[in-house]
């Protein structure tokens, strides 16, 4: 059917302003490709990629998320294509995050449940994290699939929403003072004092197993995508929004290991609120992001890199971009739409990043210059997160409640 004219010029309207968009940016001269793909295989290595793999497509309700050809897209970036991993479906959670935090749930389930089996072969183990929401999510039903118990940690700036979300899964919530990274720090003293096992997305040392197996389910999309590109020529760059950068660096290692001889350029992309990823590149060392944090990318207000991730994303990471809050909900909503026919997605706020800043360099010569895009430019990014608080959907997106 044939989009009206107004509606076509609506949707026009917000390219542009994408377009005129102020992006961050910072170059990694650091960035070293087969480097990084050494230090990516000890993060995470063959076999635990693919142990996870085989791990995750094993479970009953698996199926690979759907990766879209979006031309509309690709023309108002001004690049030859663009390819978005659509990972709102994803388990039915709504976020690519419920390959992490289950996976490593059930790993550790499997390993230490003779420790904590009631009589009545009940798991008593009690799985503990914190959470922006997504990577919560995951934990939670991960823990309730294996018929255990979850108690979830949240700062200030995670929604009712999406605390509801977690709650409907069994979790228990404890709301702390501070940021995402002050939550991480109480869910870890919570494990200690209370025997629980820990399951982070990021680690400020070694020795914590988690963030490994939580990576290592997160390669799983990876695969996927090599699987649905078998025919098409591969992605010259991937954008990738980061919050701590273990997806940045698990995709790193997930395309090092599958394309090793032709990796793609990595572009990291943060919220202007919350550049962790950025900054510390810039310093060549992890720098700590202080304040609030208050971006509306949720997902994404995390002010420390993840130890584990950080060697991969400082060889790794070609270039830094942070965006604005305020085209945010602009490229929701042309998402939303759909541009010239492309498929209409919804994109939650952290989920859009990557369609954002894409659009956003768009319309800065200078910038498309030093990223290497032009018309010849294949361009891979992941939506990481589909409405997962409806209500701030509807708030951002006007259109999806005119349509409903
Ligand atoms: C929707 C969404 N996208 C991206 C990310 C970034 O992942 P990471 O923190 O591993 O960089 C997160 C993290 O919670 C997220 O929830």
């Amino acid at each position: 059917m044939q989009e009206p004219n107004s509606a076509r010029d609506a949707t026009r309207e917000l390219i542009r302003a994408l377009r005129t968009a102020r992006v961050r940016h910072v170059r990694n001269p650091r960035s070293n490709p087969r480097q990084a793909c050494v230090i990516a295989s000890r993060m995470l290595p063959l076999g635990a990629q693919l142990e996870a793999a085989a791990e995750v497509q094993s479970w009953p309700n698996y199926t690979a998320t759907p990766l879209l050809n979006l031309p509309g897209i690709a023309d108002a970036a001004r690049v030859g294509r663009v390819w978005l991993k659509d990972e709102s479906p994803r388990f039915g959670l709504g976020s690519f995050k419920a390959l992490g935090g289950a996976y490593a749930v059930g790993w550790f389930a499997a390993r230490r449940m003779e420790a904590r089996t009631s009589r009545n072969g009940k798991n008593l183990q009690t799985f503990t994290c914190a959470t922006d929401g997504n990577h919560g999510r995951a934990v939670a039903w991960g823990a309730r699939r294996l018929g255990c118990r979850s108690v979830v940690y949240l700062h200030p700036g995670v929604s009712v929403g999406r605390e509801a979300a977690l709650r409907a899964l069994g979790a228990e919530i404890v709301r702390v003072a501070g940021t995402y990274d002050d939550s991480v720090r109480e869910a870890a003293s919570a494990a200690a004092a209370n025997g629980w096992i820990l399951v982070g997305d990021t680690s400020d040392n070694d020795q914590d197993p988690s963030p490994a197996l939580v990576m290592a389910g997160y390669t799983v999309l990876v695969e996927e995508c090599v699987d649905q590109l078998k025919q098409s020529a591969r992605p010259t760059h991937i954008f990738i929004q980061s919050g701590v950068g273990g997806l940045a660096a698990a995709i790193i290692a997930g395309v090092c290991r599958r394309w090793p001889a032709q990796t793609p350029l990595f572009v990291t992309v943060e919220p202007t609120l919350a550049p962790c990823v950025l900054r510390s590149l810039d310093a060549a060392r992890r720098v700590t992001v202080e304040g609030q944090l208050n971006t509306v990318m949720a997902g994404l207000a995390c002010g420390e890199v993840s130890c584990l991730a950080w060697p991969t994303l400082e060889a790794g990471v070609s270039h830094a971009l942070a965006i604005d809050d305020d085209i945010v909900p602009l490229a929701m909503r042309v998402m939303f739409k759909g541009v010239s026919g492309d498929p209409a997605v919804r994109c939650g706020e952290s989920g859009v990043a990557g369609i954002a800043a894409l659009l956003a360099v768009a319309g800065d010569e200078e910038l498309r210059g030093s990223l290497g895009l032009s018309a010849d430019s294949r361009v891979l990014t992941i939506n990481t997160e589909g409405a997962t608080d409806p209500a701030i959907f509807a708030a951002l997106v006007p259109e999806a409640s005119e349509q409903s």
